[in-house]
């Protein structure tokens, strides 16, 4: 596999690709409020009507339709902002006021204000050095601003190959930003410091199709050991149990309760990142409003936990010893 840099990667078949989508609209079929699963301009109205202005920067904004859709709407105090590695813009957004469009790579783009409203629609799936980049865009939203991405986890690995996306759900969480596994996209509210232990290598434009169906980017990143951490606290007590109410994991003195009502489906895998000399099994209760809670192998009660997730979905415990790197098993799923 070789590794390429931006000015390659720019000019790579993948990411110049005529059949990419880059006509989402605002809403419909082929639109930001599907892929998204909310509305910008729900997002944007009730700050429109609290402050008489608000803000909505489209990062890789294709041909700018959903932005020159909102400009349609004529909303007064609405300003938008679309960013695009290509120029080809929809005629639309171009004579649109109040949208200011900017034909700009996202590793060198700056604003010079804050935003209301910052969105990614499948537009960090062609983007070499996808974690050093969302460093840069979570410090643009405004305080009360919303951010959301699409970011696939799976295409960021780690140069032996390994992909990063245990221990990037771990970072990015404490992080304080969520991830929808389902619909693969990374939200908070307000600015973020994001400072993960990751040194950008390179980019591999021959990874393939991602879960679009179209070839995607996968990022390469060396961990970084910097040997300037203080010393580990011990670790924290860490427990599970599973009963007739629901999943309980406890973390020192706090317990958080699952209830079943929530739960949409419990896996197990094993997680080997070789050069981080990382190798553990984890349990994933993912929630059915697109959350999830792990909890590793060293808790008291996994081994029975594991046992009573399976005898209650009817079928017998995986060989916890046995599992393969990196494969989810799975171990209920809501009936
Ligand atoms: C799949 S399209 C999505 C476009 C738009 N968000 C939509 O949903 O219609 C991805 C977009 O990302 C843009 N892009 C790729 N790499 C970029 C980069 N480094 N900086 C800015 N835009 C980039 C592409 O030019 C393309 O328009």
């Amino acid at each position: 596999m070789r590794l390429i840099d931006d000015t390659e990667l720019h000019r790579s078949s993948v990411v110049a690709n005529n059949a990419m989508n880059r006509e989402r609209g605002l809403d419909g079929v082929n639109s930001y409020a599907r892929d998204l699963g909310f509305h910008p301009l729900d997002r944007l109205r009730p700050r429109l009507a609290e402050h008489g202005a608000a803000s909505w920067l489209d990062l890789c904004c294709g041909q700018g339709r959903a932005l020159a859709q909102a400009a349609a709407q004529q909303l007064d105090g609405l300003t938008l902002t679309g960013v695009d590695l290509v120029g080809h813009f929809d005629p639309a957004a171009t004579a649109a006021p109040d949208l200011t469009l900017v034909t700009a790579s996202l590793g060198e783009w700056q604003p010079d204000r804050a935003f209301d409203l910052i969105t990614c629609v499948h537009g960090l799936h062609y983007v070499g050095d996808k974690l050093g980049t969302l460093a840069r865009v979570l410090t643009w939203p405004a305080p009360d601003g919303f951010f959301a991405a699409h970011l696939d986890l799976g295409s960021i690995r780690l140069l032996d190959g390994t992909p990063a996306v245990q221990p990037l759900r771990r970072l990015l969480r404490a992080a304080g930003l969520a991830y929808d596994g389902r619909r693969r996209l990374l939200t908070c509210t307000g600015p973020r410091e994001l400072d993960l232990p990751f040194a950008y290598a390179g980019a591999d434009d021959q990874a393939g199709p991602n879960y679009t169906g179209q070839p995607a980017v996968d990022s390469y990143y060396r961990p970084l050991r910097t040997g300037t951490r203080p010393e580990p606290a011990p670790p924290p007590r860490r427990a599970v149990t599973v009963d007739d109410a629901g999943v309980h994991i406890t973390h020192d003195a706090s317990t958080f309760d699952i209830e079943w009502d929530i739960v949409q489906y419990v896996t197990l895998s094993r997680l080997v990142v070789d050069v981080a000399d990382v190798d553990c099994v984890e349990l994933t209760v993912d929630f059915v409003f697109g959350d999830h809670a792990t909890v590793q192998e060293d808790a008291e009660g996994f081994a029975e936990a594991v046992a009573e997730f399976a005898r209650r979905w009817g079928r017998p415990a995986p060989d916890l010893s046995a599992l393969a790197p990196d494969e989810d098993v799975e171990i209920w799923r809501c009936p």
